[in-house]
């Protein structure tokens, strides 16, 4: 791979996270430009970047953290390295890298230190490195370290067609996990699939409950994985055994999560919520950290994860990407490219 320097490196600038407004109000395409390297310093061209729900989230003024205004969204992709700063002896032009724990990533290029970056192969699969570093964590640590849970053990999850519910369920294969895959429409489910599924249109949680018992044979679930919020949460912790523990990991459906006094004061059903950012940023987990983004890489490498991608816009459309990354009944996920993407 060759890597160059584009003529004009573009930024988005969220300019606006007023409500109601086109997402084509609320951006701008800037250019940048380049300032000489640092010490320690990485230039990087980004070849493509994800469109999370968080940066949505956080373009409304409505994540857990909120960046002045204008500031550079995007928290998630992979890019090229296009020159490196002094005393940088472990990267060179041309290696491929994830940026970890910067946000800022919608724009052509970025300067980060080297510490903030984590090689990756070079011949990957660009748009599934792309996507590594916030849902499949996420389904890790929620799989690993939120209960201790054996092989052949049952978890229940909503939202199992995301890109986390994706991740959910082929990491919980390779640890030997059963998961009760819960969707809101019958063509989520694909079709002649193995795994186990069950539709839940909203409407009866009662039999939402009955049918899980009957998929599962009534067997122990007793961890829940709740992307969803409001009565969703209700209907997972239902699904759960006496003493089982329900993670609110996601806000999908914009309530406030649910859950029945019954479920909460006679089965002892916990509810608890998490954020991969602080997970990471907990000290008590420092180790366990280590061992998340390599286990992710091998099982990335094997082709044991995958997660379905729809659509590629160029950066200078992020309006009709944001578009589409809001909207309902995607096969996968929409992602950016930047100027680098067709070095690739
Ligand atoms: N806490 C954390 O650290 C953390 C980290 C990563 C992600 N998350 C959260 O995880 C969730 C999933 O993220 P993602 O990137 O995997 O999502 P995604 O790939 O964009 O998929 C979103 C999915 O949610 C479904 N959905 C949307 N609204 C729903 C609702 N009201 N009820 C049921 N299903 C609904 C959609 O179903 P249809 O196909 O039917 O439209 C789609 O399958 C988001 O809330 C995200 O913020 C949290």
């Amino acid at each position: 791979m060759t890597a160059t320097l584009s003529d004009s490196p573009r930024v988005i600038e969220v300019t606006s996270t007023q409500p109601g407004l086109p997402w084509s109000e609320r951006l701008r395409v800037r250019t940048e430009d380049r300032l000489p390297l640092a010490a320690k310093q990485v230039r990087i061209g980004m070849l493509a970047m994800n469109m999370l729900p968080a940066d949505l989230l956080q373009m409304q003024g409505l994540y857990g953290v909120k960046p002045e205004l204008p500031y550079v969204p995007g928290h998630e992709g992979v890019a090229v390295v296009l020159e490196v700063g002094q005393g940088v002896d472990d990267l060179k032009a041309g290696d491929r890298v994830l940026p970890m724990g910067a946000g800022g990533l919608w724009a052509d290029e970025r300067v980060l230190h080297r510490r903030a970056l984590v090689q990756v192969a070079a011949q990957g699969d660009v748009l599934q490195q792309a996507m590594l570093t916030a849902n499949p964590a996420t389904a890790w640590v929620l799989l690993q370290h939120q209960r201790v849970l054996q092989q052949g053990d049952w978890v229940v999850q909503n939202a199992a067609n995301s890109a986390v519910g994706q991740c959910v369920r082929q990491i919980a294969a390779h640890l030997g996990l059963k998961v009760l895959n819960i969707v809101r429409r019958a063509d989520a489910v694909p079709r002649d699939s193995a795994e186990h599924w069950l539709v839940d249109e909203g409407g009866d949680a009662a039999a939402v409950v009955a049918q899980a018992r009957q998929i599962t044979g009534g067997a122990t679930v007793s961890l829940g994985l709740d992307a969803v919020g409001g009565s969703a949460s209700a209907t997972l912790a239902a699904c759960l055994a006496e003493g089982g523990r329900l993670v609110v990991y996601g806000l999908l459906s914009g309530q406030p999560s649910q859950m029945a006094a019954h479920d909460l004061v006679f089965r002892g059903v916990e509810m608890s919520g998490f954020w991969l950012a602080r997970w990471f940023a907990d000290p008590a987990n420092r180790e366990a950290g280590k061992q998340v983004y390599p286990a992710l890489m091998n099982l990335s490498a094997q082709g044991s994860l995958e997660m379905a991608v729809e659509q590629v816009y160029d950066l200078a459309e992020v309006a009709a990407a944001l578009a589409h990354a809001a909207r309902d009944g995607r096969q996968g996920k929409v992602l950016l490219r930047g100027a680098s993407y067709p070095l690739v």
